[in-house]
């Protein structure tokens, strides 16, 4: 390694201490492979009520004190491991801002408000906390709105300061959620009113701290190469695909690995069997298990098309629901679903339960283990999605011998290869429309697939398990945007 990079991983979460969705399991996967290369990679998140895996984490002596505009206020800052890795990671206590277990959207108005002051608290923690340890980072690495302040610091309040020399990389995760907040909040953050304006912070007469983020960040990345030019386009770009336009030349598209040492199904301890992509064995096994676990009528032979997501409108959960009586009419398969989220589709889903017993099954509710018992043990994953950055639950399925039937936006496109009938190659079944008809004869290719080419869907399935999914090559490619960002940064310094 030619230069020993000293990067802050800035947070909601990560995995494995609290995760609500794929944000967590990068950064935490992420972290692990920069500091196996030999980087410092530390870690500042908030310590929310009832987060995993933190029982050794010993409090430091001093508080921290976070200047937030017109008073300090004080954070208890907690220090561990990242398990199975040298990365430190700093937990922010604070009673007010983050003793609620709900990482977004929690507080006694459940409408995200307290998000605003939660995740400024965090921004401007994450920027003290550098004096505050004699450690200066050469790179912020900020991921999605809820840091988006850290580079707005950066350029203003903390320019003259030892930590403005540093860089800063914000990686857009998801440009659904952007963090639009009344401008009081500015008052809060302790930030000037000059940077309030449209080619800042300002959008709509609102905050809109991802916007601030991308305007002020040295470099930009995304999660896939797709979902790079997607977001440039008014489609999916949120309403700033303008500013991601201007951004062009700093933003980079990298696809997301996925962590080897956790979804492994040669290793996988979740499992009630393992299996590799030479003896098959183990995965009927966790068919057996699954079909138990969600109520579902066992039976080896027929089809398991499964879902894990969180249930809103971006993953196009909706779409199968619209077909759900078609599949179950005309077809002999079995449906299982993970997830939680929107009350309505929760709803419909576990009235579909109801009409079809034992046939289409649905868990509500976010539950880690059978994750990975529904990646093993499903045939198929379907993922609609409306638009997705990235994805990750396709690529763990492929690995686990799972097909996805994806549609091709995002970062879908780029990890999924669309299986050629008679060719027998490719690793799963992708469709371009956003439609319930589109999505069922992606069903139904897939479905024929498994009972009238049998043995091309055991060639694809090989071809899944065989994939490249390692974090290696995207670390490289991460590790030289931060010399990139961190050259950028000092000679804007040094002209
Ligand atoms: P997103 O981040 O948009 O939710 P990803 O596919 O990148 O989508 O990542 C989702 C992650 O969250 C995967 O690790 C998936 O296994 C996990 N996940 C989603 N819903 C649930 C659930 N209900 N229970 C357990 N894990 C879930
Ligand atoms: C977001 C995206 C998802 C991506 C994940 C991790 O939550 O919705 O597509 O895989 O972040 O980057």
């Amino acid at each position: 390694m030619s230069r020993r990079l000293k990067v802050l991983m800035v947070t909601p979460e990560v995995v494995p201490f609290v995760k609500v969705g794929g944000l967590a399991d990068v950064v935490g996967a992420l972290s692990k492979v920069l500091d196996a290369c030999g980087h410092d990679v530390r870690l500042v998140v908030p310590k929310y009520a009832g987060m995993q895996h933190i029982e050794n984490a010993k409090p430091l002596p001093e508080p921290l004190i976070v200047k937030l505009g017109g008073h300090d206020a004080y954070a208890r800052v907690w220090e561990c491991k990242l398990p199975g890795s040298k990365v430190i990671c700093y937990l922010l206590e604070h009673d007010k801002y983050f003793d609620d277990p709900a990482v977004y959207g929690g507080g006694p108005s459940g409408d995200g408000h307290q998000d605003a002051y939660r995740f400024t608290f965090l921004s401007r923690a994450a920027v003290d906390l550098s004096a505050f340890l004699d450690w200066i980072p050469d790179l912020l690495h900020c991921h999605d709105w809820t840091t988006g302040l850290v580079p707005v610091y950066l350029n203003t309040t903390e320019f003259n300061e030892p930590i403005g020399r540093a860089a800063t990389l914000l990686t857009l995760h998801n440009m659904g959620h952007q963090g639009r907040f009344h401008s009081d909040l500015l008052h809060f953050a302790g930030l000037p009113d000059s940077i309030f304006r449209p080619d800042g912070l300002e959008s709509m007469g609102q905050v809109n701290l991802l916007k601030g983020g991308i305007y002020h960040a040295t470099k930009l990345s995304t999660v896939s190469p797709t979902y790079a030019h997607e977001i440039q386009a008014p489609e999916n770009g949120g309403g700033l695909d303008h500013v991601l336009r201007f951004r062009a030349a700093d933003l980079m598209g990298i696809l997301n690995g996925i962590d080897e040492s956790e979804w492994n199904s040669v290793t996988d301890s979740l499992l009630p069997a393992q299996y590799s992509a030479k003896d098959l064995a183990g995965k009927s096994v966790c068919k057996v298990a699954l079909q138990k676990s969600f109520g579902l009528e066992v039976d080896d032979t027929i089809p398991i098309f499964s879902v894990v997501a969180r249930l809103f409108g971006q993953k196009g959960i909706d779409l199968l629901a619209a077909i759900a009586d078609r599949l179950m009419t005309n077809m002999q398969i079995q449906i299982a679903v993970l997830g939680t989220g929107e009350a309505w589709l929760e709803s419909v889903l576990s009235n579909l339960a109801e009409r079809y017993p034992g046939r289409f099954a649905v868990h509500i509710g976010f539950n880690h283990k059978l994750s990975h018992l529904t990646a093993a043990g499903s045939d198929f994953l379907v993922m609609p999605s409306r638009y997705e950055p990235c994805g990750l639950s396709q690529m763990y399925a492929m690995k686990y011998g799972t097909l996805p039937i994806v549609r091709a936006t995002g970062g879908l496109k780029d990890s999924v290869d669309q299986y050629v009938e008679g060719e027998a190659s490719g690793t799963g079944f992708l469709f371009e429309q956003a439609s319930p008809d589109a999505l069922y004869y992606a069903i139904g290719w897939a479905c024929s697939t498994y009972y009238d080419r049998r043995d091309e869907y055991k060639k694809i399935q090989q071809n899944a398990m065989l994939r490249d999914f390692s974090w290696e090559v995207s670390a490289k490619t991460y590790e030289s945007l931060y010399k990139w960002a961190i050259d950028t940064r000092r000679n804007a310094f040094d002209d």
